[in-house]
């Protein structure tokens, strides 16, 4: 099986698995990444066919889109290895995809390919798509919009996690694409604030 087709393949996995997700972690999410991970892999001159699986692949085992997260992980590393991919292209996927699920804290992942991953799994969360995918996770968590008197408000997740995702960009690429999407969600929180303070200005 060549590459092409293994990439089809788990394409067509990923869908299965997210296809009907809410919390803005659907296919579109999955492929979105994919693709930036495979275009900062070819800037950065990295190993693309591991970046791109492992996009297609790196909310897999999520704690919080898995009731089981562990066999997901199993059944997801099944399919891998019957679809021929070697035990070492296992293992740095692996790396990849438990260092961006179930990471705490800002640590740099070993190797390029998992930057690249995380940059791209970043990038996605700023910018236009990022401030609808920042709304529909809110509503699927029975968040508000915003108030002025909560902290766990949609809107405050660009000042907990949105806002800081410029600075923490691993590759040059990555700080590039983000640096104009930051701008626009700063424009966005600007216009914001502006429409709210005209009617709930305390
Ligand atoms: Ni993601």
């Amino acid at each position: 099986m060549d590459n092409q087709t293994k990439m089809t393949q788990i394409e067509e996995y990923v869908f299965n698995l997210f296809k009907d997700d809410e919390t803005g972690h659907d296919y579109f999410h999955m492929k979105r990444v994919a693709s930036m991970a495979k275009k900062i892999a070819k800037m950065e001159s990295a190993d693309a066919f591991i970046a791109e699986s492992a996009a297609w692949l790196h909310d897999i085992g999520d704690k919080k889109l898995f009731n089981k997260p562990e066999d997901a992980i199993d059944d997801m590393y099944l399919f891998l290895r019957n679809i021929n991919f070697s035990g070492s292209e296992i293992k740095q996927i692996d790396n990849i995809i438990r260092y961006i699920s179930f990471s705490a804290g800002h640590k740099k992942p070993l190797t390029i390919e998992g930057q690249i991953v995380q940059d791209a799994d970043r990038l996605d969360a700023i910018g236009a798509i990022g401030i609808a995918r920042t709304f529909a996770y809110g509503a699927s968590n029975q968040q508000l919009i915003y108030s002025d008197d909560s902290d766990s408000t949609s809107i405050q997740h660009f000042h907990d996690k949105l806002l800081l995702l410029k600075d923490l960009m691993n590759t040059n690429t990555g700080k590039l694409i983000a640096k104009e999407r930051h701008q626009f969600m700063e424009s966005f929180l600007k216009q914001f604030y502006s429409e709210w303070n005209l009617i709930h200005k305390k």
